[in-house]
């Protein structure tokens, strides 16, 4: 019997969703599972008003992070696994997660432990992992694993569907483009996770360097977004730093900033991605050989092979 803490925080509840999915086999296999909601101290609101969905975004990319409320887990427990579910906030993980990365109490939680990374988005995860393997590391943890679960609906359809859904709550099919979120079909089969790391902590697989989720197509990157993603990336350090200077977090005098950095996000999402799209596309047969590589690099550790699914597919 292990002991396993699971640090989860959810709006709409679909990540909170996927943990039950990963936790429930955790818990029939005989293992103690703890699961820490994170509570922000000053609630983030959900339906999104517009300007608090802007305002938000200097903060998110620059991982300086409102407080949490206290956990309801000892700073001092110990854990045989953290599994650490984040959704990704503009490229970066959404605040919650960074407070408890930054936090003393969730530095000394994850400390010399194994950590298991489960994200679910839109489909841009790339630089917030970046973010994310270097707190664990600042921490102490040692990050074994990474699964990542994205919207169903086509790149170019979620940047309409995952707007609507989070400044109205409204997820449902639009203008002939699939309801936004993971698909119910992938939620249930994240089941295949917690069956996995169920049977890898009673072998004691954690204690050993490696993966404990090969061959379960943990993570599938698309290298052509990560091309995409990684000027986004670049563009943001900059926005973000500028419009720090003219305030903080919930002051006018950086509205104006913000309503400039709004207008920029939609002509780069109108213009830009699908052109970056376009030209990928065309240069294809030569990118190919890039494209692939960049593609097994950024699957790393997990992968996306299915050479273990029939063990723990239903
Ligand atoms: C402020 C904000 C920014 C977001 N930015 C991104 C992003 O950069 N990339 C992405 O793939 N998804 C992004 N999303 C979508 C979320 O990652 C997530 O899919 C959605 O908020 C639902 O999460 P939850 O119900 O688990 O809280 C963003 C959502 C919000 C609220």
């Amino acid at each position: 019997m292990k002991h396993v803490l699971v640090v989860n925080f959810s709006q709409t509840g679909q990540l909170a969703e996927i943990a039950g999915q990963i936790v429930a086999p955790l818990r029939s296999a005989g293992h103690v599972v703890h699961v820490e909601t994170l509570v922000p101290e000053t609630p983030f609101p959900f339906p999104w008003p517009i300007i608090d969905f802007v305002d938000v975004f200097p903060e998110c990319v620059q991982l300086d992070a409102p407080p949490l409320k206290p956990l309801q887990i000892a700073a001092d427990s110990r854990f045989d696994l953290v599994i650490l579910c984040y959704q990704v906030w503009y490229l970066a993980p959404a605040l919650p997660m960074t407070a408890f990365l930054k936090s003393a109490d969730g530095q000394r939680l994850i400390r010399d432990t194994p950590v298991v990374t489960v994200v679910a988005c839109r489909n841009m995860w790339l630089s917030a992992q970046e973010a994310m393997k270097r707190l664990i590391a600042e921490a102490g943890g040692k990050l074994r694993d990474h699964i990542a679960f994205v919207d169903q609906g086509h790149p170019l359809a979620t940047f309409i569907t995952t707007p609507r859904w989070v400044l109205t709550g409204r997820r449902d099919r639009f203008l002939g483009m699939p309801p936004a979120g993971v698909s119910p079909a992938e939620i249930r089969a994240a089941g295949r996770f917690g069956r996995a790391l169920g049977d890898a902590l009673k072998a004691d697989a954690e204690r050993r360097d490696g993966p404990l989720l090969g061959g379960l197509r943990a993570v599938t990157v698309n290298p052509r977004l990560a091309i995409s993603e990684r000027a986004g990336r670049r563009a943001f350090g900059v926005w973000s730093r500028l419009i720090r200077l003219c305030g903080r977090r919930g002051q006018w005098r950086r509205r104006p900033a913000l309503l400039v950095f709004a207008i920029y996000l939609i002509a780069m999402v109108l213009t830009v991605v699908p052109a970056s799209l376009l030209i990928q596309w065309l240069f294809s047969p030569l990118l190919r050989p890039r494209l692939a590589r960049l593609r097994a690099e950024l699957e790393r550790p997990s992968g996306s092979g299915e050479f273990n699914l029939h063990k723990y597919e239903p």
